[in-house]
């Protein structure tokens, strides 16, 4: 499974892509927000970094003809450029007349099986199905994953499953485990992932003794 960071923040994405782990960069509308660039600025720093950026089509688009203009429009930014789409009939609409000019499409806000067949139907490229907001709401997130990774292979659907909404180093397991191709992670899961108490506690005894002989 190839990790991607969800992430607008440059320092973020400049330090993910040092421990050479990453693969791509999501982004979306609130994270993007929260930092408060200009979309396009941080697009051109985030491909100064890393080769596959991501750009989704605004939240305020909401029919096809404009999705596929904008879409059109943040694909000329980057040779590698996926355009995020909200999975709605409209988004289903861009997706498919994108993805025959061969832009790359990302459908985003998935949260069923139904939802990511249409997608994959469509010709997306990739779908992201959120887990962590279907935690949110009791209900099993990594059970969707199963679901869709299952679905994809039995009709050898080429669409790529990205896990989004990724909360703890738990889902990365679990998102691992059903095959799924991408996830998506915050910078702070990646600290997560890399932590552990043995190891802090390890590389302590082993300072510790060398120390003890050999001095600094
Ligand atoms: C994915 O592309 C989204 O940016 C994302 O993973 C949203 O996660 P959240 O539910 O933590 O906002």
């Amino acid at each position: 499974m190839k990790l991607f960071l969800d992430s607008a923040n440059i320092e973020e994405i400049k330090r993910a892509n040092e421990f050479g782990i990453i693969c791509g960069v999501t982004t979306n509308p609130s994270i993007i927000a929260k930092e408060g660039k200009d979309f396009k600025e941080m697009i051109q720093q985030m491909t100064q970094i890393i080769d596959s950026p991501s750009g989704e089509v605004k939240p305020t688009t909401e029919e096809a003809k404009d999705m596929i203009r904008e879409g059109r429009s943040i694909a000329s930014l980057h040779p590698n450029m996926v355009v995020k789409l909200p999975t709605t009939p409209e988004g289903l609409k861009a997706c498919h007349v994108l993805s025959k000019e061969g832009i790359k499409t990302n459908l985003t806000l998935v949260f069923s099986v139904p939802q990511a067949l249409l997608a994959a139907r469509a010709g997306a490229t990739y779908v992201s199905p959120f887990i962590g907001r279907i935690d949110d709401i009791s209900m099993d997130g990594l059970q969707l994953i199963k679901d869709i990774a299952q679905i994809f292979k039995i009709y050898n659907l080429s669409t790529q499953i990205i896990c989004a909404s990724i909360r703890n180093a738990y889902h990365i397991i679990g998102c691992a485990k059903t095959g799924a191709d991408i996830a998506t992670v915050p910078y702070s899961i990646i600290e997560q992932m890399v932590k552990h108490p043995l190891t802090d506690k390890g590389l302590e005894k082993f300072k510790n003794d060398y120390i003890a002989v050999f001095g600094e």
